[in-house]
């Protein structure tokens, strides 16, 4: 084609300026439509150019989008406020969290999601479409071809599906179910593909998931309706007992994230806190020391560990050995507890490891899946089945 086009151009111009002009605008719309097909060319399909594939991690507190080959490009509170006259979602996530307990009557600041299962379906598909959104931006011709999302391990089938129908619902073509602990395996970068115990416990805010992985499956496990929240409920209801003092879920979880631990700490630490004095139902501050939050969630720990316990316990011995070799990882947000890691160290006799970036572990991991779809399809194409150990 090179050769035709200088031929041409040397044709032209020697006998008139308006074919040089032609022949060299047609060049330049060829070169251009050239590069154009050689992209779509690499990329298989001019529609794969458009669509994406999507990992989602969608907690009890937060929800994370994953694009694959890009990384987590959204991260919001699972929180929504709706008009509760005219039925409008007046904010989503980060914004509606700053409204949770500051709202008039008319206002309802709700959590789509209760312990990891969705309880307001269209609140969910209000969520996923905001974040989408924010993935898509300006762009016109955007579409989500594959979305993998990281559920607990204990849905059932309904429950799983109504998880499936609200990505699918907010945009997204087709959609599998990962089991979060698995998620999080993948997230941390642990072999689960070999045959080896790989233990994780994911402390989130609706739940704990606590699974031992080895070669590619589940082999014990238990999700606990145990978590972030249940801490926040806690220091609400010692702070009522012991201080005569109403506080909402926001300043509950500033006295957990600054002041709590899960073991005594090296240096004593103490929050001024405002409430509303139970007795004269004034405004009314207080000081509270590390030792009442500790106090306070120190019953629903206890939980956590015999928990934890359990799934050991159960599982064979080969593997139980191999926990004792390799450890435990902890990941989600309650892992961040101050002492967490060393409360289950010492009450499991087992090393106890915060995996890097927990916050962000499950989210990494249904990235992991997305981006190797083909290897990882044996993992999210498992039968629907609660894996929920009765004992
Ligand atoms: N530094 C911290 N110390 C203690 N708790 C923390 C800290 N940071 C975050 N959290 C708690 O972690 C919880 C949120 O964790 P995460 O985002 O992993 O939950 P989630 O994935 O949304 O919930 P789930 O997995 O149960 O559906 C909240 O309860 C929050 O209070
Ligand atoms: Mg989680």
């Amino acid at each position: 084609m090179n050769q035709f086009a200088i031929r041409l151009l040397v044709y032209s111009h020697k006998f008139d300026i308006r074919r040089f002009r032609f022949a060299s605008g047609f060049l330049f719309v060829y070169n251009i439509a050239n590069n154009i097909a050689k992209v779509f060319y690499a990329m298989k399909s001019p529609i794969a150019f458009f669509s994406k594939n999507i990992g989602i991690d969608l907690g009890t507190a937060n929800t994370l989008i994953y694009l694959a080959g890009r990384g987590i490009i959204a991260n919001e509170p699972s929180v929504a406020a709706v008009n509760n006259k005219t039925g409008h979602v007046l904010a989503i996530g980060e914004e509606a969290k700053k409204m949770i307990g500051r709202t008039p009557a008319h206002i309802n600041v709700v959590r789509p999601l209760v312990g990891g299962v969705i309880s307001d379906f269209d609140m969910t598909q209000e969520l996923l479409r905001h974040l989408l959104k924010k993935v898509v931006g300006s762009k016109v011709f955007y579409n989500f071809k594959h979305a993998v999302i990281g559920v607990p391990s204990n849905l059932t089938e309904v429950e799983r599906k109504s998880v499936e129908d609200a990505v699918i619902g907010a945009g997204v073509s087709k959609a599998y179910v990962i089991e979060e602990p698995l998620a999080a395996a993948l997230g941390a970068r642990l072999p689960i593909d070999e045959p080896t115990a790989n233990m994780i416990v994911d402390i989130g805010g609706g739940t704990t998931e606590i699974a031992v992985i080895s070669m590619g499956g589940t082999v014990t496990a238990k999700s606990l309706k145990i978590a972030g929240d249940k801490l926040n409920d806690d220091i609400i209801r010692f702070i009522r007992d012991e201080f005569r003092l109403a506080i909402g879920e926001p300043t509950a979880e500033e006295l957990k994230i600054s002041i709590g631990s899960a073991i005594p700490m090296d240096q004593k630490m103490e929050l001024m806190i405002r409430g509303r004095d139970l007795a004269t139902g004034l405004p009314k501050e207080a000081v509270v020391k590390d030792t009442h939050v500790r106090a306070a969630i120190v019953k629903s720990l206890k939980s956590i560990v015999e928990t934890i316990k359990e799934v050991v316990e159960l599982s064979p011995p080969e593997l139980a050995g191999d926990i004792l070799r390799r450890g435990i990882y902890l990941c989600g947000g309650g892992s961040l507890l101050k002492g967490m890691d060393v409360l289950l160290a010492r009450e499991l006799g087992v090393n106890t490891t915060v995996v890097d970036d927990p916050l962000t572990c499950v989210a990494r991991g249904t990235g992991v899946a997305i981006e190797n779809l083909e290897k990882y399809k044996h993992i999210l194409d498992n039968p629907l089945r609660p894996r929920d150990i009765k004992i």
